[in-house]
């Protein structure tokens, strides 16, 4: 199982975005996938059509050791699990100040999970907290969704730090994956000159020890789009809420990525591609899409996949009513890693 934590101490950046739709492109490609909700925030788990109150085996009751890490997984899709967030784990910080191990608490309960699943992602909290360190423990690669505005690489370097602490303390098989671009605006020079900033900075650790000398920038981005914005409301992946959108086609990249499909498929025979999904509120304004245009190509298996509506769950995900979206947390300070 390839585990990697979704980490950037700042809010509204894209993480929990990131994991429900990389995740459900994994899954809807056959890949078994679970996702770990560690935002107190539950936001993840919002995502996904659950309502945090209705959860009584979760995250918390993992790491306070009251509840199975299997048994509290949650089927939310057909080949994807939810280990799901509810209000306790706010409390959770503190309860296990005085626990001895309490970084590595995740991973071992993982431990025994490890080959029932292909990819397992986490949500990281907006903090680099005991529940961050955690993920960091359990995971071998850290993705880091970074939104290329001013002040994005203020914290990057206390960040990659921690990674590399964790790496050399508690977990050596720790890298840092890369930095996704989320709500890229390629038009924007501001944007281009954030990502320079940062290829120049991971280049400059090329060939050291740290946990991110093999970084990269990854080779396709995010860009804004409101349809992004808009399916959680509805508890659901972007490529449920609008597979034709360039958020569904930008994640499914993602997810080809990941799988280390880079090259693009060979063509689909019309007949087997499946129909989208016929969820499609108004088409994408042409200037959501600043990228040039790509050359003729067959569609793209993941982002175009049509999902069989979700199995029974227990709890059954609750469908809630369209709701005002996150705005997201506002960045943070930095808070200094605790001791590892
Ligand atoms: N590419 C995007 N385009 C438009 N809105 C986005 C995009 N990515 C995320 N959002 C929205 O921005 C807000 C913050 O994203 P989120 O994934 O919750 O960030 P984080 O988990 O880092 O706090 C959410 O309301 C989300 O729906
Ligand atoms: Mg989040």
């Amino acid at each position: 199982m390839r585990t990697i934590a979704v980490l950037n101490q700042k809010g509204g950046v894209g993480k929990t975005t990131t994991v429900a739709n990389v995740a459900g492109a994994l899954a809807a490609a056959g890949q078994k996938v679970v996702v770990i909700d560690l935002d107190p925030q539950a936001h993840l788990t919002i995502h996904f059509g659950v309502e945090p109150q209705t959860i009584t085996e979760g995250v918390y009751e993992v790491l306070t050791q009251a509840a199975d890490f299997n048994a509290s997984l949650m089927l939310v899709r057909p080949n994807l699990w939810l280990l799901a967030a509810n209000i306790n784990l706010v409390g959770a910080e503190t309860e296990l100040v005085n626990v001895v191990g309490r970084e590595i608490i995740l991973r071992e309960a993982m431990q025994a999970s490890r080959d029932q699943f292909d990819f397992c992602l986490i949500d990281c909290p907006p903090s680099l907290s005991v529940l961050s360190l955690n993920a960091l423990a359990a995971a071998q690669e850290v993705l880091i969704p970074l939104q290329p505005h001013f002040l994005a690489l203020q914290g990057f370097g206390k960040l990659l730090q921690t990674v590399d602490l964790v790496n050399k303390r508690i977990n050596p098989h720790l890298k840092v994956m890369g930095v996704l671009l989320c709500m890229h605006d390629t038009r924007a020079s501001l944007s281009n000159e954030v990502r320079a900033d940062i290829e120049t900075f991971l280049q400059s650790a090329r060939g050291s020890n740290n946990a991110w000398s093999g970084a990269q920038i990854l080779p396709t981005f995010i860009r804004r789009n409101i349809k992004l914005a808009e399916a959680p409301s509805y508890g659901q992946t972007v490529f449920e809420y609008d597979p034709a959108c360039n958020g569904a086609e930008d994640y499914g990249k993602v997810a080809r990525f990941l799988l280390g499909m880079n090259e693009m498929p060979a063509p689909v025979p019309a007949a087997s591609v499946p129909a989208p999904v016929p969820a499609a509120p108004t088409p994408d304004p042409p200037s959501n899409d600043p990228a040039p245009a790509p050359p003729a190509a067959p569609p793209i298996p993941i982002a175009t996949v049509n999902l069989p509506p979700p199995p029974a769950c227990s709890p059954a995900p609750v469908r809630m009513e369209p709701r005002a979206c996150s705005p997201g947390l506002a960045p943070q300070a930095d808070p200094l890693p605790p001791a590892v």
